[in-house]
């Protein structure tokens, strides 16, 4: 058996260099070379092995960063050096005022500056030691921080284990919550009735200072570092050399750019006003820092911030408007969101004319009414929201608003439960509830059925040819055709995408439902776990919790979903319209061994056990890890476990390895394998 375990560590040691060089293409270099599904697979495979032999469990494992069991709270943690703030400089003088006062300190010595973008996010420190990440922590006051290593490992672009080995180490960067990730978060948080976060830091906060770490994983953080503070042997000279060490690495490291000029470097600060609203995540500014690391030392710092750097801060894109209307949209889940309709004005980088109200008690508290002069922002440069009504602009002929006690939709009764700030119609067939679940039924991320926009789907609804989502599949084209600019040529595309959208993954379909809570990754990992709708339909909440990543809110919402009588006769539609409802691996279908379930047994020469398995689901077949009375195959290597006995006793065919060869289309070599 050391023999086995020996193998395992082989393999589980491959397994994690292997993983964690996708990962850094994935997160770092933003470059993936294989797709979704065999990373996954590989992370299985590092599990499972990591299950059957725990001495081989390792905390730098990738395995690690699924995020482990709720705490009670956080331990503290002493900074090796004091994390300081950065002094602000809003204007051109102070810019000039702070390049003046560097250089009257290093008096007839060249200065460089290095410019990186401020994110918006929250700084935190990852300490190595011999490469191995030991622990993460927030910046906290500056001097104790809170240890958030667990969520912190959840964040796929920090590395556990450096790409170079070093004695010791201390990296600093900021954790941030990309805008996309950001509106996401806060349009599901919207949807659930949930309190939603002001700015992407605000919500970086909220998600590293969460005391269960799947929390953390399931909203995507990233981080960019940006400072060293505390190393062992490492000799460097500048900022410069410290960011290409920290790339080397394998740490994520953000553009920038060396300026001498205070002149260029003002220049820089303006022209990036613009830009900043086409980057991925919300800059407040930029961060200007002298080159050398000498130079910085003998500048030293005040009791709050280093004298050698300076953060720009972008004037906050704000702009004021008028209040034409109030409205109502029904969302998916029948939540009724507020929109102020206003007068079209520029902010942030595009026109806006609406800003979301998000729920009736933001309105009452902020007094908004109809023809009220407004002040307007983007949260986080993305979400157009009224910071403030202007009561000085008021002529007197404004109109409160309220929120109106049937659904604008379907005329239905509308319900505000306790303890939740939405209001939604109680309709199951509420029109415009359909329309937005029709819209994400068909998105890209879902069952992706191109063709399917607004419009078309707007004139399919009006003609009343469907009044659920499985309706899509019985679409005529006769029915079609007669559609206002729809010719031939697009009903037949329409038709072809609707009929190819049939052949989806599972975890798209499971998407598609829209059951809420359920995201992409969350449909994913349901699809894997569960490998076909029907078990998922019939499974418990405490299952569904046992699940990494699947908390008690999803669990309860999928449950809640399959219930509704109205739901599950959707789904049988689907089924009856020939949907694929079985996870990818036995819904390829095609192939020699299709449908046939293999149990894999002791060591086999020729392979290693996910060379066999690769095989047998390369030909449509299935390699499970128990036997049981649904099994085809049982392959024996040399050593058979107890697998072995249970085939015998259930009468299951057992195959050697020459005649798994064989079954497989394996040419045999002139020896035979072993029995
Ligand atoms: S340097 C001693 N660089 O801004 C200075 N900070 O007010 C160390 N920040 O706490 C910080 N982007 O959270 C630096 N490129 C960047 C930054 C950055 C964002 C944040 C960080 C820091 C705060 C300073």
């Amino acid at each position: 058996m050391d023999h086995d375990i020996e193998r395992a560590k082989e393999r589980a040691e491959a397994l994690r260099k292997e993983i964690e060089d996708h990962n850094h293409r994935y997160y770092v270099m933003d470059n993936p070379t294989i797709a979704d599904a065999q990373y996954d697979k590989m992370i299985r495979e590092l599990e499972k092995l990591e299950k059957q032999y725990p001495s081989l469990a390792s905390p730098y494992s990738p395995t690690q960063r699924v995020g482990g069991q709720p705490r009670e709270g956080f331990s503290t943690v002493r900074h090796i050096s004091p994390m300081m703030s950065l002094a602000n400089a809003f204007e051109e003088y102070e810019l000039r005022d702070f390049d003046r006062r560097v250089r009257q300190a290093l008096p007839g010595e060249p200065v460089n500056y290095v410019i990186e973008p401020k994110i918006d996010g929250l700084a935190v420190s990852l300490y190595y030691e011999n490469s191995i990440l030991l622990r993460g922590a927030t910046r906290g006051d500056g001097e104790i921080g809170e240890d958030i290593s667990e969520n912190l490992k959840t964040i796929g672009s920090v590395p556990l284990r450096l790409r170079q080995v070093l004695p010791a180490l201390e990296v600093r960067g900021e954790a941030y919550m990309p805008k996309d990730s950001f509106a996401r978060l806060n349009e599901a948080r919207e949807e659930s009735g949930e309190p939603l976060f002001a700015n992407p830091r605000n919500a970086a906060a909220g998600t590293l200072r969460q005391l269960d770490p799947r929390v953390t994983a399931s909203r995507k953080l990233s981080l960019y570092t940006y400072d060293i503070g505390y190393s062992e042997g490492i000799d460097l000279q500048d900022h410069m050399g410290v960011l290409a060490l920290l790339k080397e690495l394998g740490f994520r490291v953000n553009d920038f750019t060396l300026l001498e000029d205070i002149d260029k470097i003002i220049e820089y600060c303006m022209d990036w006003q613009s830009q900043r609203f086409d980057l991925t995540y919300a800059a407040d500014g930029l961060v200007i820092k002298v080159n050398s690391l000498d130079q910085r030392r003998r500048l030293g710092a005040t009791t709050k911030s280093p004298r050698w750097a300076i953060a720009y801060k972008f004037p906050p894109e704000q702009a004021v408007t008028t209040v034409r209307n109030i409205t109502v949209r029904v969302g998916r889940t029948g939540a009724l969101t507020p929109t102020a309709e206003m007068d079209p004005v520029r902010l942030a980088g595009t026109t806006v004319s609406r800003a979301t109200l998000h729920n009736e008690d933001n309105i009452h508290d902020k007094d908004i009414r109809i023809g009220d002069r407004v002040l307007i922002q983007k949260a986080g440069d993305i979400i157009p929201e009224v910071v403030a009504v202007l009561p000085e602009e008021r002529k007197g002929t404004e109109k409160p608003w309220s929120m109106p006690t049937e659904c604008p939709s379907c005329g239905s009764r509308v319900v505000r439960v306790e303890g939740e700030s939405a209001v939604r119609c109680t309709n199951i067939a509420c029109p415009d509830k359909l329309w937005e679940g029709l819209i994400h039924f068909s998105s890209r991320h879902a069952m992706d059925i191109a063709g399917l926009g607004p419009a078309v789907l707007a004139q399919i609804l009006a003609a009343r040819l469907i009044r659920d989502p499985a309706d899509l599949y019985n679409l005529r084209y006769e029915d079609l055709v007669i559609i206002e600019r729809m010719g031939p040529k697009s009903a037949q595309n329409l038709l072809r995408a609707i009929e190819s959208s049939k052949k989806n993954s599972l975890s798209k379909l499971i998407f598609a439902l829209g059951i809420r809570h359920v995201g992409e990754r969350a449909a994913k990992i349901l699809a894997a776990h569960y490998g076909s709708l029907d078990n998922l339909m019939s499974v418990r909440e405490e299952d569904l919790e046992a699940i990494p990543e699947i908390g008690p809110k999803i669990a309860s919402s999928i449950v809640a979903f399959f219930e509704v009588p109205q739901n599950m006769r959707v789904i049988d539609k689907l089924v009856r319209a020939g949907v694929n409802t079985r996870a990818e691996k036995s819904s390829r279908g095609a192939g020699p061994l299709a449908g046939k379930v293999f149990v894999l047994t002791g060591a086999l020469e020729g392979f290693s056990r996910q060379e066999a398995q690769e095989l047998v689901e390369s030909l449509g077949g299935k390699v499970s890890s128990s036997v049981s009375r649904s099994t085809d195959y049982v392959v024996a290597g040399e050593d058979p476990g107890s697998k072995y006995d249970k085939a015998i006793s259930l009468g299951i065919p057992i195959l050697d390895e020459g005649e798994f060869k064989a079954l497989t289309g394996i040419p045999q070599a002139t020896e035979a394998g072993p029995k």
